[in-house]
């Protein structure tokens, strides 16, 4: 909606959410979320043509277009349980609107959503619509994280769905020129209403699909002394294949593609298809599968045992250049130290003490969640320490993590941190990102993910 705002000078953007503490801090000097290039774009246009408001009701009546961007967590249980998304919050959204409606309003979905929501809202808004006329478009978005400014400003493409109907192509008319104030034409991309739903999820689907194909790869590779690396890069230069997107790694994480990947299989199934699930939900598997193989080459590299060690992990976020924590990597492979009894001191430089806590007493699924539903006070860990510096993580420790790919890692002084830790002294790189043999030299045991194994590590291996 910012860059809407800085990129449309004549259109009045406005924010609304129920949240006080969050419209408060969307208006203050400290932005809610980091976000590279954010605060710039923000206070560019804050006050003049983009505004942060708690008056949900007000603005949404006045408003031409709505995006709803609510969130659509996972379901925990009933129906489709583990899987379907949640549309609570979307449910009360479309409610609200209908109600406080008084003109004509497009109503597009921002939110990602199982195929056919539109079909639910438009049913919601048109029972309760006092003679008003909804329109309902899809648009899904496909900014990544910590590039979120510059995919924003210039998007692979801009995807518009809408109703094969004079209405709804009016409809897709009006938002396609909101975009063509800076989209190139050619890409804005118009399609029916359902192609536009299931595009996003597939987007994200064939994304961690390429990320699980290498993943699986990069334990082969271990086992065959291949180095993952270059067979990504071998095979990324066929150019029908690509080379983006192809880095192994402990696990992808983030708040779209798992759920988003659920909710396909779940749709899969609902329509019978129980073979496509099956295929949509290995990626999936695949990913639980790499992050617990990474705890185990932790936990078998020292003598398969990490009870009463401690372990620096080094990054929470789920990728660099962000706080955002949702769906890490980072969770998982804490709980599975944890489980082996290890005492974690972890670093990060842009996740909070607090955020961490929460993180590892949530259950699963409950981030998507408003804050007054998630736990509140989180278990005391004794097991886990956050400090605010790599090097004070890895004092004394018994071992380190890399779990997120912070630019910062590859500089630390990897000289000083062996000097203070205890022997052997091991590094387990779950992002590939250290310069191996310089840290061998040093004289660390070090592990990279689908890389030559230390001689260490391969002797002592057990079945993963
Ligand atoms: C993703 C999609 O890229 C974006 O188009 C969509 O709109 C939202 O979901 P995001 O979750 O922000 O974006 O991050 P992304 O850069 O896709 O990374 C997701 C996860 O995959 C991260 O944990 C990242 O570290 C991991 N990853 C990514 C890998 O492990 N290897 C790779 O080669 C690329």
């Amino acid at each position: 909606m910012a860059m809407i705002a800085l990129k449309c000078p004549n259109i009045q953007v406005v924010v609304v959410d129920i949240s006080k503490p969050r419209i408060a801090a969307w208006n203050s000097d400290e932005l809610p979320i980091y976000e590279p290039g954010l605060d710039e774009v923000v206070k560019a246009c804050r006050e003049k043509n983009l505004f942060f408001s708690t008056d949900v009701e007000k603005h949404v009546a006045e408003a031409d277009i709505v995006f709803v961007s609510v969130n659509t967590p996972t379901k925990t249980r009933g129906l489709g349980a583990g899987k379907a998304a949640d549309l609570t919050y979307w449910e009360s959204a479309a409610r609200m609107i209908a109600d406080v409606s008084k003109s004509d309003k497009i109503v597009v979905e921002k939110s990602t959503v199982p195929v056919k929501t539109a079909e639910a809202i438009e049913k919601i808004l048109t029972h309760n619509n006092k003679g008003i006329n909804f329109q309902i478009l899809s648009n899904p978005e496909f900014l990544a994280e910590g590039t979120a400014i510059e995919d924003l400003a210039k998007p692979d493409r801009v995807l518009i769905g809408g109703r094969e109907t004079p209405g709804g192509q009016k409809a897709v008319e009006a938002l396609k020129a909101v975009y063509a104030h800076w989209v190139p034409e050619d890409r804005i991309l118009t399609t029916n209403l359902w192609s536009a739903e299931l595009s996003k999820l597939a987007a994200n689907a064939f994304l961690a699909q390429r990320i699980s194909s290498i993943n699986a790869m990069s334990a082969l590779c271990e086992s065959t002394g291949a180095d993952v690396s270059e067979v990504a890069y071998a095979v990324g230069k066929d150019s029908r294949i690509g080379p983006k997107f192809l880095n192994a790694s402990v696990g992808f994480g983030g708040s779209c593609f798992q759920k988003d990947i659920l909710n396909l299989v779940y749709i899969c199934e609902c329509n019978g298809l129980t073979e496509v699930a099956h295929y949509w939900k290995q990626v999936v598997q695949i990913n639980d599968y790499q992050k617990t193989r990474f705890v185990k080459r932790v936990v078998s590299s020292m003598f398969n045992t990490v009870s009463g060690k401690k372990i620096a992990i080094l990054g929470f976020a789920f990728k660099k250049d962000t706080g955002d924590t949702r769906e890490t990597p980072a969770i998982d492979v804490c709980h599975g130290l944890l489980g082996d009894k290890a005492l974690l001191s972890i670093y990060d430089p842009q996740v909070t003490e607090d955020q961490i806590k929460r993180d590892l007493a949530m259950n699963k699924f409950d981030w998507d969640h408003p804050l007054h539903l998630q736990p509140q006070s989180p278990t005391a860990f004794k097991q886990v320490s956050v400090v605010w510096d790599a090097y004070e993580a890895t004092k004394d420790a018994h071992g380190i993590c890399i779990i997120t790919e912070w630019d910062e890692f590859k500089k630390l002084d990897y000289q000083r941190i062996y000097d203070n830790m205890q022997k052997p002294a091991f590094i387990f790189d779950g992002r590939n990102v250290l310069n191996v043999e310089a840290l061998r030299k040093i004289g660390f045991v070090v592990y990279s993910i689908g890389k030559p194994l230390d001689p260490w590590v391969k002797d002592l291996q057990v079945s993963i």
